[in-house]
């Protein structure tokens, strides 16, 4: 059976996670893979999850079946933690699934579905699973600029132009805030300006929502998908509570259709019920329990929300100091773009053998693209670690 088959690529960002992990470095810095760290390096259960989890633990009394959509409870919680009341309820349909991963692939097996090896346009750069997840529903992918390095800034005019040349019932990929790899997001206007080019040309957006809440806010994170659903008729959405809930492991993400008309919500989710059913049956049970307990008690949300806080200005104060620190190490205005992004990544624009390099001589660890975790950056080693950035950069 296997024996035509060669090794499959691996992956870079869980490759570069395996190899830190095996680095015996005590001085070591991880930048790679995108999971908050606090000021310690780590990776913590944020508070509400751990009480919900005791709660959980204390009050489950079966672990039967739930069913192909997962826990309806957690579904209405993250239709309305997205869209708040921006969305006419019966046009919206949710499926929990497992993981924002697990979202984007019965997504765009329901697109394949509906529309088989249809073209999904993805920005270049863009999270580069997404291509395996997309092709591996049975999807074609074209790519559009987005990013200038040069600048930081995201290329809107190549972008909307490049688009022009999309067809009626393509998908375009949207990343709802807090672009991955780049950290160059959409302004409201430039939001405004991709729904309408979708409408007019008859495309359905695709948003793929996995750092709500690590931008500017929960509810300014969401303004563009909001005001997308205020002007195209139908999308979907591929939400992930991987890092807002830091419930990475758990898998807990949500699958959402926003239909035309009622009727035509229905039958797209039956059809992603289908599919959910086809690929794993139901998802995961456990990490959505315990987030739909933080979402629907009152005194676990406001703690949720107040940690999530925390986390995103802890981001924002160390895009700044890294920022000032790269300044003073170069002598330049090269890295300021990075105080300008949003979210957990920024990418510095080094080669991969300047990153092999710092991985080799420092035991610092970066994404062959020169993406960065800004939470992994050591707070009291900034300018440390921008003095070797620069050495290598220059
Ligand atoms: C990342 O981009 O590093 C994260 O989304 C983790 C992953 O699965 O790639």
């Amino acid at each position: 059976m296997f024996e035509t088959m060669k090794p499959a690529p691996a992956d870079k960002i869980l490759a570069l996670m395996a190899q830190f992990r095996e680095d015996s470095r005590t001085d070591k810095v991880d930048l790679g893979v995108g999971v908050y760290k606090d000021e310690n390096g780590d990776t913590t259960v944020m508070r509400a999850i751990r009480a919900a989890e005791a709660r959980l633990h204390d009050k489950q009394t079966t672990k039967t079946y739930v069913g192909p959509q997962g826990d309806k409870e957690f579904c209405a919680a993250m239709g309305d933690l997205v869209f708040g009341n921006t969305v006419p309820k019966d046009r919206l349909r949710v499926c929990q699934a497992p993981g924002g991963s697990g979202a984007l692939s019965i997504l765009g097996m329901l697109i394949n579905r509906a529309r088989p090896g249809a073209t999904v346009w993805l920005s270049d750069p863009t999270w580069p699973n997404h291509t395996p997840l997309l092709t591996g529903a049975g999807l074609k992918t074209k790519s559009h600029p987005y990013y200038d390095a040069a600048t930081g800034e995201v290329l809107f005019d190549e972008m909307i132009e490049a688009l022009g040349a999309a067809e009626k019932g393509d998908v375009v990929l949207l990343h709802g805030c807090c672009h991955n790899p780049t950290g160059a997001d959409l302004t409201i206007d430039q939001w405004k300006a991709v729904a309408e080019l979708c409408v007019e040309k008859g495309l359905l957006p695709f948003i793929d929502f996995a750092y709500l809440g690590f931008g500017d806010g929960l509810d300014k994170d969401a303004e563009g998908l909001r005001l997308l659903a205020k002007i195209a008729p139908e999308f979907v959405v591929a939400a992930s509570c991987s890092k807002n809930f830091a419930v990475y492991r758990e898998r807990v993400g949500a699958a959402m259709i926003i239909g035309a008309t009622a009727a035509e919500a229905d039958t797209a989710f039956s059809q992603l019920l289908s599919v959910a059913r086809s690929v794993y049956s139901m998802p995961p049970d456990h990490g959505a329990a315990i987030v739909k307990m933080v979402m629907q008690d009152p005194e676990l949300i406001d703690d949720w929300k107040n940690e999530l806080e925390e986390m995103r200005r802890r981001m924002m104060q160390l895009r700044q100091d890294f920022a000032d620190a790269l300044r003073k190490a170069s002598n330049s205005d090269r890295f300021d773009f990075i105080a300008r992004q949003k979210g957990m990544f920024s990418r510095l624009g080094l080669s991969p053998e300047q990153i092999e390099t710092l991985r080799a001589e420092h035991g610092i660890y970066i994404i062959g693209d020169s993406r960065i975790n800004i939470a992994g950056l050591p707070g009291d080693g900034l300018d440390d670690l921008a003095r070797k950035i620069v050495a290598v950069a220059s």
